[in-house]
């Protein structure tokens, strides 16, 4: 548990909520919730359903690894504790994007179940959806975009996911994407076929 340290401070109720901004937006906000391995097309999978989403009139955001730590979260690492944290405040902030309507996307590598469960925690049954992009850690390794995998064999980058330091696949994902399997359009269009059904959009 992280600890509360500041006292005398009140929680501020606002006379619009969530179900109101969803009235707005003609959508549901929630977070969608993508892991896996580093070059398992999380980013790529995210990008391509924002953009379908916009096409069609919704608003949506991606919250994106390199991204994120760039700012909010630039005094972080990969140690355990350094990722556990990194997903913690991911977590905190997809909650309140997905409060305000938007659909919501985070791709992390957040190779910890306990780290996603608690950012499961935070939202209602319905308002998380975990998608596990799936890949070979061949593939992944053949794909290697940013050429780190070849420095983490080289012993250049320690603590590298899928290297040397651990990734554990989900084990009830509401969905899972095998991008060995599928291209991209693929893939985009199964995240879009479950928010059709889950009506967290029209079809
Ligand atoms: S997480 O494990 O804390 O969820 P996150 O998704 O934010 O990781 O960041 C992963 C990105 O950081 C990768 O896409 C890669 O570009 C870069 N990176 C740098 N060092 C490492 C490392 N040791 N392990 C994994 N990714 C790393």
């Amino acid at each position: 548990m992280t600890e509360q340290k500041a006292t005398n401070i009140t929680w501020h109720q606002s006379s619009l909520n969530k179900p109101d901004r969803e009235k707005l937006l003609n959508q549901k906000g929630v977070v969608i919730w993508f892991t896996g391995l580093p070059s398992s097309g999380k980013s790529t999978l995210a990008h391509a359903v924002e953009e379908e989403l916009y096409k069609r009139g919704h608003l949506s955001y991606v919250l994106d690894g390199d991204n994120v730590r760039h700012g909010l979260n630039k005094n972080l690492g990969f140690s355990p504790e350094d990722r556990e944290e990194n997903i913690r405040r991911i977590g905190e902030v997809a909650k309140l994007f997905a409060h305000s309507g938007a659909i919501t996307m985070t791709a992390f590598i957040s190779p910890y179940r306990k780290d996603r469960d608690k950012a499961r925690e935070l939202l209602e049954d319905r308002e998380f959806i975990e998608v596990f992009v799936k890949v070979s850690l061949e593939e992944a390794e053949q794909r290697d975009p940013k050429g780190l995998y070849k420095k983490a064999r080289a012993g250049e980058i320690k603590e590298f996911t899928g290297i040397s330091a651990p990734y554990e696949e989900p084990m009830n994902p509401e969905l899972v994407i095998d991008t060995n399997e599928l291209d991209v359009d693929k893939s985009k269009d199964v995240v879009i076929r479950y928010l059709e059904e889950k009506k967290i959009i029209n079809a």
